[in-house]
């Protein structure tokens, strides 16, 4: 567990705002690191990555591979790995999973989603010095239809409960996925961990965004993504030059060719 970094993520809270985003390889990894308090490497790597529809079939090699290549880009910011699902069904598979993720990646920390039941399994594993960042609201995992919670007063008190519950096990810190910006300022305000809002308002400790979609590379449409840079665009004008090119038999040219 790297107590130290996560320590300085935890002293932010009403102090300054963290910033995290996801990575799936060592090169995108190695962009982030200077940026990045947290870098995770998110199941969502199905969707932008594989092209699924939804985030269960990622494994748990998915998972290590993946986090191996990122591991390779950090330096500094905190190292995160989600648990796919089914990996942490009970204590038992959980323990072993997140060790063999920690033990094959040298992450920081584990990333698994609240099901309203599963704080026993957050609490083993930090009683077994794996530290754990817990994941509320919109959890693609467990939830069939995507919603937006927080909406009325009861959904309000049981996340409310929920990230109680979370904190008292002992995770780090909750993502909090799609909630209205009533229910992430009352659930930040009551916990003692950092929150980190994905679709959640900027009522939150910190920010979470795919990193696909922030750099234009996936087409999502979903309300709560900012394209701040449109790299689609750049890699096409590259294709386009190259292909050009390439059919002019302008390139390679002899600098580009090896005489000997
Ligand atoms: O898998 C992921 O990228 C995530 C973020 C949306 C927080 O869990």
């Amino acid at each position: 567990m790297n107590k130290k970094k996560i320590k300085e993520i935890i002293l932010k809270k009403n102090k300054s705002k963290i910033v995290c985003l996801t990575a799936y390889s060592k090169s995108i990894a190695k962009i982030l690191d200077s940026y990045c308090d947290i870098v995770l490497v998110g199941d969502s790597m199905a969707n932008v990555l594989y092209g699924s529809q939804n985030t269960h079939k990622i494994s748990l090699e998915n998972i290590i591979q993946h986090t191996i290549s990122v591991k390779k880009g950090i330096k500094n910011s905190l190292l995160v790995a989600d648990m796919p699902k089914n990996t942490y069904n009970d204590v038992k598979t959980a323990l072993k999973n997140a060790r063999l993720i920690k033990k094959k990646t040298k992450c920081d920390a584990v990333k698994l989603e609240s099901n309203s039941k599963n704080f026993n399994i957050i609490s083993e594993l930090v009683r077994k010095k794996i530290a754990v960042m817990g994941h509320i609201g919109y959890t693609p995992q467990f939830k069939k239809k995507f919603k937006i919670e927080g909406k009325n007063k009861f959904e309000i008190n049981k996340l409310i409960r929920e990230a109680k519950l979370i904190e008292k096990a002992g995770a780090f810190g909750i993502v909090l996925e799609c909630l209205t910006p009533k229910a992430s300022k009352l659930i930040t305000s009551k916990i003692n961990i950092p929150t980190i809002g994905i679709g959640s308002s900027v009522n939150c400790d910190g920010q979470v965004l795919v990193i696909d979609d922030l750099i234009g590379l996936s087409q999502s449409k979903l309300k709560f993504v900012k394209r701040f840079v449109d790299i689609t665009k750049l890699i096409e004008t590259g294709v386009k030059k190259f292909k050009s090119e390439v059919l002019k038999k302008q390139f390679p040219k002899a600098k580009h060719s090896f005489s000997k």
